[in-house]
């Protein structure tokens, strides 16, 4: 996505060879504009998958999920990220960040998915994967079904992208970074 690339290319900052920094567009600051062409990209692509729920993750994944969810015309369930305290019958896992180094638990009110649900999945970053691996996790437990993941950045380096093909979903990325070497980004 050729805006998105742009937006990456003069408004990221490379902090080093793994990590991008996109504070002024996505992950603190909302473009809105930007975030409603990529609701609209992600519509596109999974419009004949017959998507009922849109499942995100607190808090970088709710802007690219509830932009989606308005152009798809479906509800947004953001996964949170502390224990289940005022749920009434929460669903939860354990989920581990590899760029942060430690432990967390997601977890979602169970009432919100059903065994009739087509989940699409959005998120801002994929990195090892293991995200979506604690959110299917939830939406399973659920009884519903991931019918495709939807990412605004992929950092095709590290080997999410290849573990969530391996369960048979279809992966769309709106931007693929190959690498990112000397301050400059190579896309794949
Ligand atoms: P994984 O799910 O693909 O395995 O990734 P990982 O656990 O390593 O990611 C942990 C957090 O770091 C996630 O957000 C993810 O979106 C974010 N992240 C991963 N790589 C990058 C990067 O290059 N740049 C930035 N800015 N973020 C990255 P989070 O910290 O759990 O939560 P939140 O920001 O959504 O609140
Ligand atoms: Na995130
Ligand atoms: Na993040």
């Amino acid at each position: 996505m050729k805006l998105l690339q742009e937006a990456i290319e003069q408004r990221g900052t490379i902090i080093n060879d793994d990590i991008l920094k996109v504070d002024s567009f996505l992950n603190h600051q909302i473009d809105c504009r930007l975030m409603k062409a990529i609701g609209q990209e992600f519509a596109a692509h999974f419009q004949d998958q017959n998507v009922t729920k849109i499942v995100t993750i607190e808090s970088s994944g709710i802007a690219p999920a509830v932009f989606a969810g308005d152009c798809m015309d479906v509800p947004v369930i953001f996964m949170k990220k502390s224990e289940p305290s005022t749920m009434l019958d929460p669903v939860y896992t354990e989920a581990f960040s590899f760029t942060k180094n430690r432990k967390y638990t997601l977890c979602m009110e169970r009432q919100f998915l059903s065994k009739n649900d087509r989940v699409l999945f959005i998120d801002d970053f994929l990195a090892n994967g293991q995200a979506f691996l604690s959110a299917e996790d939830l939406i399973q437990q659920c009884g519903a079904h991931v019918v495709g993941v939807g990412i605004v950045i992929e950092k095709s380096f590290q080997k999410g992208r290849a573990l969530i093909e391996e369960k048979g979903y279809d992966v769309y990325s709106l931007a693929r970074i190959q690498a990112m070497k000397d301050n400059k980004i190579l896309w794949k």
